[in-house]
C-alpha cells in the first residue's frame, strides 16, 4: 500500500512568502483608499448639491410625508344627501340604485332621472361624482368619491369606488346594488318583479352580455369566452356577490388592461366572484341597449321591444327621459294590480296623462315640467 506519501506540504522558500505578503498587503491598501475616495465623494456631492440646490433634496425629502397627510385630511367618500336617509331597518330592502354622474350633468341628465324613473323604484337612488366640489342640487343625495377624478370617460374608477362605497356602507341594508349610468331608464316596479323573482344569496352579476366590439375580442385581458355585463343598460350585483367582490376592487382599480369601464368590472368578477354575466338572449332584451341609434334618441314612436324592456339606454337628451315617463306610466295605467294612490306617486309628474288613460306618449310634458336651475320643482 502506498502508505508513504508526502503528507507534508513541500517546504516554501521564505522569501517567496514575503513577496506574497508584501502584494497582498499592497492591494488591500488600494482598496482602502478606494472606498475613503468613493465615500468623500458621495459627500462632497451631497454638500455641494444642497449647497447650490438645497429646494430639489428639500423636495425629495419631505414628499412622502406630505402625501401620508394629506390622504388623511381628505375622507375618500364624502356624502352630500340633503333631505334624504338611507335605509337603515332590519329587514333589507329591495335595491340601492348608484347613478355614476358627474357634476356638469346635475341640472339635466340628473334632474331628469330624479323627476322621472327615481319615483318608480323600490328602494333607493343615489348619485355618485368623482371628487368634483361643484354644491349638489337641493333635493340630490349625492356621494362624492375623492379618490377619482369627476369628469374622465369612461368612468372607470369611478365603478370601483362606487361599489366600495356601497360594500362599506351599506352591504346587509339592501337585497340587490345596480350600477346605473345617467343616461339610462329604468322602469323601478319592473326591475322589482325581477329581483324578487331571485335569490339574493347567490352569486348574481347580471345585465346585457357582451363580449366587446369584434376588432376587441380576446384583447381586453379576460378569457376568449367570457361574457361580461356591458354597463349603459346597467349591471345589478346581489349582496352576496358584492361581498365577495368587494375585497378586490382596489386590486381591480389599480391592475387594468384597458381604458374601459364595463369590461374591467367584467374581468374583476372574472377574477374574483369567478361569474359570467348572468343573461341569455331575453334578459338581453330586458336591458335594452340601442345599437341602431348610437345618440339613443328614444324620441320616435316606442314600439314592442321598448314596452318589453326593463331599462332603455342611452337617453341622451334629458327631455326625452321626461318623454319616456308616460309611456311607462301610461302601461302601468293598465296594471290593474296597481292602486290609484301607488301609480300617482309614480306618475305625479304626468298626472294628467295617467288620469286619462292614454297610452301616446305626450308633446306638451316638457310645457308642464321645465328644469329650475338647481331645483327639482315643476313649474306648473
Ligand atoms: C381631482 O383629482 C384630479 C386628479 O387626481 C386632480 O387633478 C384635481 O385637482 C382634483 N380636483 C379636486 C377638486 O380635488
Ligand atoms: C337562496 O340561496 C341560498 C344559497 O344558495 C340557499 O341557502 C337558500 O336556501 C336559497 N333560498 C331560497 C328561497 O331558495
Ligand atoms: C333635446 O331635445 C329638445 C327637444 O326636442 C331640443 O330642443 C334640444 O335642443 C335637444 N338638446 C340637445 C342637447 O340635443
Ligand atoms: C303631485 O306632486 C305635487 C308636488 O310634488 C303634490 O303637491 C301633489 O299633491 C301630487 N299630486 C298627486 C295626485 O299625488
Amino acid at each position: 500500500m502506498g502508505y508513504v506519501r508526502d503528507v507534508y506540504p513541500m517546504p516554501i522558500r521564505p522569501s517567496i512568502i514575503s513577496k506574497r505578503l508584501r502584494r497582498k498587503e499592497k492591494i488591500l491598501g488600494d482598496i482602502i483608499v478606494c472606498c475613503i475616495s468613493i465615500l468623500a465623494g458621495i459627500q462632497l456631492t451631497t454638500s455641494l448639491c444642497y449647497t447650490f440646490f438645497p429646494e430639489v433634496l428639500i423636495r425629495k425629502c419631505k414628499i412622502p410625508p406630505q402625501k401620508v397627510v394629506e390622504s388623511h385630511s381628505i375622507p375618500d367618500f364624502i356624502e352630500d344627501l340633503g333631505e334624504f336617509h338611507f335605509h337603515k331597518g332590519p329587514k333589507r330592502k329591495l335595491m340601492l340604485v348608484g347613478v355614476m354622474t358627474s357634476n356638469k350633468y346635475f341640472n339635466s341628465r340628473d334632474w331628469a332621472i330624479q323627476m322621472t324613473w327615481t319615483k318608480t323604484i323600490p328602494g333607493d337612488v343615489v348619485y355618485f361624482v368623482g371628487n368634483s366640489t361643484d354644491p349638489a342640487p337641493d333635493g340630490l343625495p349625492l356621494i362624492r368619491l375623492n379618490r377619482v377624478p369627476d369628469n374622465v370617460y369612461p368612468p372607470q374608477g369611478k365603478v370601483f369606488e362606487m361599489l366600495k362605497y356601497m360594500y362599506l356602507n351599506h352591504v346587509d341594508n339592501y337585497e340587490y346594488f345596480v350600477r346605473a349610468d345617467d343616461d339610462v331608464f329604468i322602469k323601478g316596479e319592473e326591475l322589482g318583479s325581477l329581483l324578487r323573482s331571485m335569490n339574493s344569496s347567490e352569486n348574481v352579476y347580471m345585465g346585457h352580455y357582451g363580449q366587446g366590439i369584434p376588432e376587441e375580442i380576446g384583447k381586453l385581458g379576460m378569457g376568449k369566452d367570457f361574457f361580461y355585463c356591458i354597463g349603459g343598460p346597467g349591471v345589478i350585483f346581489s349582496h352576496k356577490a358584492l361581498k365577495i367582490l368587494a375585497p378586490n376592487l382596489d386590486n381591480c382599480k389599480g391592475d387594468t388592461a384597458t381604458f374601459h369601464e364595463d369590461t374591467e368590472l367584467g374581468r374583476c368578477v372574472e377574477n374574483y366572484l369567478k361569474e359570467q354575466c348572468k343573461s341569455n338572449r331575453k334578459v338581453r332584451q330586458l336591458f335594452y341597449q340601442n345599437y341602431r341609434e348610437v345618440k339613443g334618441t328614444f324620441n320616435h314612436e316606442l314600439g314592442a321591444k321598448e314596452s318589453h324592456a326593463i331599462t332603455l339606454h342611452p337617453v341622451k337628451n334629458s327631455s326625452y327621459t321626461l318623454n319616456l315617463i308616460p309611456v311607462y306610466c301610461g302601461m302601468l295605467c293598465l296594471d290593474l294590480s296597481l292602486s290609484l294612490p301607488h301609480l300617482y306617486s309614480i306618475c305625479n309628474v304626468t298626472y294628467r296623462i295617467v288620469l286619462s288613460r292614454s297610452v301616446n306618449p305626450t308633446t306638451t310634458i316638457l310645457a308642464h315640467i321645465v328644469p329650475k336651475k338647481s331645483s327639482y320643482c315643476p313649474t306648473s
